[in-house]
């Protein structure tokens, strides 16, 4: 924890005033509490005060022990415990605090910080040429498990890669930060895995029951229709086309009669938005390989989870080089089939993809000066 003190007096304004719509929030916000307990509204009249003025000055603190019978020292002393106060000028546009606490360090909060050294100014605390914006690393905000990540104002921005911060910060410094969605930054909802989720999956029991009986009519078709191949007897009993097609790939058409069943129960338990994903007989989707002995492990690919590597196989994806060797259109298929959103150029998986085909972990750090995940 750095030594917090107030700003330089070239900094400091000669007086304070909350505007005519924080007085009367203000006077209404200190009537919240009990006689004699005014004191408690510390906290949020100093946030009024820095969100109206864009940091906390010592005009700030004195009108604020003023306004609540306080001691200036006392309110002295709340506005320089918590970070969250800022007792300088900061950016105009955008303060960003970047979490530097060990599992967003981990994660690469160094490179996010090298983001902001390139783009605002080498030292924390200090504003860019314009004055927009300023940067700080803080302790842990609380976001660890969608590490690494930012705050701006009151929002949090996560899941961040240096590509994705640098774009938030232009944003914001264009003044359209309003337009970005705070959260995670990629196809995670809030906390949950990412891809997707990877427990408690079942359908509801009523799908349930519809899935088993097409489990049990493509089981009782394999037996009927032997010597049929059970991959046949399951697209017989599928209207799907997209099932069909599924079935009919080099990859899984091989698969045993079990196998066959659990991807009908699959294709019948999966939800409607399914049927908004790219064909999988479209000309654009990658061709597949067989599964090679070895496969190269895709995780270390920013982006790509255990569910994802997973997707990947069964669409024939096992390789760096082949993810490396996408053309735009293929990695639109992909990306559209993940429901993605622009992610995967967003976290550059062929570039990605080409360093770790070409040297492995050692190129990759060379490439990116991180380590892959
Ligand atoms: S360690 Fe960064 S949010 Fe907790």
């Amino acid at each position: 924890m750095s030594v917090r003190r107030l700003a330089e007096d070239q900094f400091q304004p000669a007086a304070f005033a909350f505007n005519d719509e924080n007085a009367v929030w203000a006077d209404k916000t200190i009537q919240k509490y009990p006689a004699g307990r005014q004191q408690s509204a510390v906290i949020p009249l100093l946030m009024r005060a820095q969100e109206q003025d864009g940091w906390v000055t010592r005009a700030a603190i004195e009108k604020v022990a003023n306004m609540l019978d306080m001691a200036y020292i006392r309110v002295l002393e709340v506005a320089t415990f918590y970070t969250q106060f800022q007792l300088g000028p900061v950016g105009t546009r955008a303060h960003i605090q970047v979490c530097g606490t060990t599992p967003c360090m981990l994660r690469g909060s160094e490179g996010l910080m090298s983001v902001c050294k390139s783009k605002i100014h080498h030292h924390p605390f200090e504003r860019n040429a314009e004055g927009t914006l300023s940067w700080e690393e803080v302790e842990c905000l609380g976001a660890c498990v969608n590490a690494p990540m930012v705050m701006i104002g009151k929002d949090t921005y996560e899941d961040l890669t240096p590509e994705r911060l640098a774009e938030i910060i232009d944003t914001f410094d264009a003044g359209n930060g309003a337009s970005i969605t705070p959260g995670p930054q990629i196809d995670r909802h809030f906390s949950s895995p990412e891809g997707g989720p990877t427990t408690l999956t079942d359908a509801e029991p009523k799908k349930k029951a519809s899935a088993k009986k097409v489990v049990a009519d493509a089981a009782t078709a394999t037996v009927d229709a032997a010597p049929v191949p059970p991959s046949e007897a399951a697209r017989a009993k599928s209207t799907d086309a997209e099932t069909n097609a599924a079935l009919k790939t080099p990859v899984t058409a091989p698969k045993a009669a079990a196998n066959n069943a659990k991807a009908v129960e699959e294709q019948a338990a999966a939800p409607a938005a399914d049927a908004g994903k790219p064909s999988l007989t479209d000309k654009n989707r990658p061709a597949g390989i067989e599964r090679p002995a070895t496969p190269d492990d895709l995780k270390l690919i920013s982006g790509v989870g255990p569910k994802i590597e997973g997707t990947l196989h069964e669409l024939g994806i096992f390789t760096f080089a082949q993810v490396a060797g996408w053309k735009k259109a293929e990695r639109d298929w992909v990306d559209g089939y993940l429901n993605f959103k622009g992610r995967i150029d967003r976290d550059d998986w062929v570039k990605q993809a080409k360093a770790l085909a070409k040297g492995g972990e050692a190129e990759y750090i060379k490439v990116f000066g991180k380590k892959p995940r």
